[in-house]
């Protein structure tokens, strides 16, 4: 399915808020075409990683980067540069003084080009980038019609032609799986999963290259979530749509994703195609994720034990650090020397 050329590319991002690190240090391609797969319990920078990527925060530092063009970066790590040269400086030779003040500079630059990117008018991507949001009740606008919800988007880029607005309108609601019936009226006539595809042709009507879709069925009974999620596979193939596909468990992006990526606390832990990570897990909070899924198979179930993640017990990262290490192609795990020896047995056994 997909093109094998990276639409975007999320290079040691950090989020840093005053009393936590929500995301520290993640990094990860999306390919044009693919779904991508975002995991972890709730609280892990899952959102935090997707309001990044569309801009709503100045990031701490790190880079994300679109179509090969930087559109966000963020100057942290330049600052913590500069400020470790600075404190060298106090105590080095006459020599050393010159190379950390060239240092200094070099990194003065680089926080002038990290500003200059990210603040720039055209790195908004205000079209090519969109989200769907986890709950539909709360991100609709109550006294806003259907229509203007969906409209609202096309005229703020500049869509004057009221006969271009209301075709790609009725289009994209029929697109959705409603009616153009259901333009004149208000959020609160419709049910939850109606909701999400009003949600959905919001942001399919801006014709986007990427959709982020964050937590888009949580919310919804489950007798309703597939419906979405069907829906967002058909768009995905139908319109050529990439997608980072946002969940707190496994099964909902078990199908759906071509890889997945899984966050705990912040850091990316694992990272594998969606086969590989359900066939060898190898960190252990994936294997307890994995655990938690439920099969529609008796015996399994009788035998299923959920397995239960405690890092403390898990890792011993007291002098040898785990760092994200790529155990096979493909196949990345946050592991430190010892346990990337370990997790190399596993896959050949
Ligand atoms: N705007 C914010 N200010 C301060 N802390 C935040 C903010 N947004 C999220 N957080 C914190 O960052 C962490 C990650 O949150 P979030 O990205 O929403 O997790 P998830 O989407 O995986 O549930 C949480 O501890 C959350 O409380
Ligand atoms: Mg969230």
């Amino acid at each position: 399915m997909s093109e094998q050329r990276v639409l975007l590319k999320v290079e040691n991002l950090c989020q840093y808020f005053k009393v936590n690190k929500a995301v520290d240090d993640v990094s990860f391609d999306i390919m044009k075409g693919e779904v991508f797969g975002l995991v972890g319990e709730s609280g892990c920078g899952k959102t935090t990683t997707g309001r990044s990527i569309i801009k709503l925060y100045d990031i701490t530092s790190g880079n994300i980067y679109f179509n090969g063009k930087r559109i966000a970066a963020g100057t942290g790590s330049y600052r913590k540069a500069i400020k470790a040269a600075r404190e060298e400086m106090k105590t080095a030779s006459p020599e050393r003084k010159e190379e950390l003040k060239q240092l200094i500079m070099q990194q003065k630059e680089e926080i002038k080009a990290a500003k200059r990117d990210h603040f720039a008018k055209e790195n908004r991507c205000v079209t090519e980038i969109q989200m769907i949001f986890q709950d539909p009740v709360a991100s609709l606008d109550p006294r806003m019609t259907v229509y203007e919800t969906i409209a609202e988007g096309l005229i703020i880029r500049g869509e004057k032609d009221k006969k271009v607005i209301d075709e790609k309108v009725f289009k994209v609601l029929e697109r959705v799986g409603l009616v153009r019936e259901h333009a004149g009226r208000y959020p609160h006539e419709f049910s939850g999963g109606q909701k999400q595809r009003i949600g959905v042709a919001r942001a399919v009507v801006m014709e986007p290259e990427l959709i982020i879709a964050d937590e888009p069925v949580s919310a919804l009974d489950v007798s309703i979530q597939a419906q979405v999620i069907n829906l967002l596979n058909e768009l995905r193939h139908d319109l050529g749509l990439t997608i980072l596909f946002i969940a707190h468990d496994l099964s909902v992006v078990k199908y759906f994703s071509d890889r997945i990526g899984v966050m705990y606390y912040g850091k990316m832990v694992e990272l594998a195609t969606s086969d590989e990570l359900f066939a060898h897990p190898l960190h252990p909070y994936t294997k307890a994720l994995l655990s938690a899924i439920p099969l529609p198979d008796p015996m399994y179930e009788k035998n299923r034990q959920r397995i239960k993640y405690d890092p403390l017990s898990a890792h011993d990262y007291t002098v040898d650090k785990p760092t994200m290490r790529e155990v096979a192609p493909g196949h990345f795990v946050q592991c430190n020397d010892v346990e990337f020896a370990k997790y190399q047995q596993e896959l050949k056994a």
